[in-house]
């Protein structure tokens, strides 16, 4: 059996990063998130996926030339314009079987073993089976009303507030007979949340299976930042021999620098004396950390640099982005690619600050 996996959005409410770097390729401690649905669809005992593509497909398509995924085969299928979630998997049907298949959002951090899903599905008459988890508030979700033996009655994508009627939601994890890929118009955007799916459920042959294993979309910087926490913490993904500790060898680390586990540096850092990296940060490739300069509960992109004196909390710091001399970046602020925070800005609530911007000295204050 193998898995399509939907990676064709934009990430808009992951901008300024999604400029540069699609969803599937940020870092969970510095490895791109689309290697933990590799290995959460190997573990689901899948052969392979079909990476449906469409939005910055050639950083996804450059990651896997070349490497080894013993056994596990990728395929790519890759959208010339935006075809939705439904359009995204008909146009993945030529690298099929013809049998059932596993759907992924191709942006979502699941702890929870997919075997099981696939069993409950085979077991019923459904012609599709759908994830289910249970979060706090719905409203960003497709939300799915169920009966005592999980029928669907109800499919709600994205409900207003007064709409809610349960916590369960759509976690982006489907299993689908082959009927449901006819159903799909062929060449022409398609959404299976608010087309296919209210559809079978009318027909009475949607099903739902509910999981309480970790679970996370990472498309928003709070969440994005969160699953980043939980992976360097061991939360989720975490294989055997895993360390809180991820040093690079080749990081080079001042007099005095404190490097607080969870933590993970990759190759290339440098560290200057007095800096602080602390705990559930990750570093990329590169990162340069000045004298005294302090990192906390972060992601800095490759080649991110933080100048002396400075301080970024719970923040995001794209690809090559520098932060100035005792400026101060928190609140979940996010960096695009590039650009310069000089110094003694204060960046808080979530600003975002566009790829190449440069940001004069002093000139931003919360
Ligand atoms: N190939 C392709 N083409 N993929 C697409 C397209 C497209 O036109 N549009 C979106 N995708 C991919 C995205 O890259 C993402 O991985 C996935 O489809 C879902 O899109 P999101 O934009 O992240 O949707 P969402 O998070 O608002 O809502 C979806 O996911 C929730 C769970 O996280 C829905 O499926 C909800 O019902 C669900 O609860
Ligand atoms: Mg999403």
């Amino acid at each position: 059996m193998k898995a399509v996996v939907l990676v064709g959005g934009q990430g808009s409410r992951l901008r300024p990063i999604t400029y540069d770097v699609p969803k599937a390729m940020v870092p969970l401690r510095n490895r791109p998130f689309i290697d933990f649905m590799v290995e959460f669809l190997r573990a689901g005992g899948l052969e392979g996926a079909v990476l449906s593509l469409g939005y910055l497909p050639d950083p996804i398509q450059e990651y896997f030339g070349g490497r080894d995924l013993h056994g596990f085969s990728i395929d790519y299928a890759v959208e010339d314009q935006a075809l939705g979630t439904a359009g995204g998997i008909k146009n993945a049907e030529d690298y099929l079987d013809g049998g059932p298949i596993v759907v992924v959002n191709g942006d979502v951090l699941s702890g929870m073993d997919l075997r099981v899903a696939i069993e409950r599905h085979k077991e019923s008459d459904s012609l599709a089976t759908i994830v289910l988890i249970s979060v706090e508030d719905p409203t960003a979700y497709g939300l799915v009303e169920v009966d005592h033996d999980m029928l669907v009655h109800r499919f709600l994508e994205k409900p207003a507030a007064d709409e809610v009627t349960t916590n369960l939601v759509n976690a982006g994890i489907y299993v689908l007979e082959p009927e449901v890929l006819e159903m799909i118009p062929a060449g022409r955007e398609s959404s299976i949340e608010r087309e296919i799916f209210p559809y079978l459920q009318a027909e009475g042959r949607l099903r739902a299976y509910v999981s309480s294993s970790y679970w996370k979309d990472i498309g928003t910087p709070r969440s994005y930042l969160t699953a980043s926490q939980d992976v360097l913490s061991g939360v989720v993904g975490a294989g055997k021999d895993f360390d809180f500790l991820q040093v690079a060898e080749s990081a080079e680390i001042g007099k005095g620098v404190k490097v607080l586990p969870p933590v993970s540096v990759a190759p290339g850092c440098i560290l200057e004396s007095g800096a602080t990296v602390g705990g559930r940060s990750s570093l990329g490739r590169g990162c340069r950390i000045g004298a005294n300069a302090v990192v906390e509960g972060s992601v800095l992109f490759d080649g991110a640099e933080i100048e002396p004196g400075a301080v970024v909390r719970g923040s995001i710091i794209g690809p090559g982005a520098r932060v100035g001399h005792d400026a101060i970046v928190r609140g979940l602020s996010v960096l695009g690619a590039r650009c310069v925070v000089g110094e003694g800005n204060i960046l808080d609530q979530g600003v975002r600050i566009n790829p190449g911007v440069v940001l004069p000295p002093g000139s931003m204050s919360f």
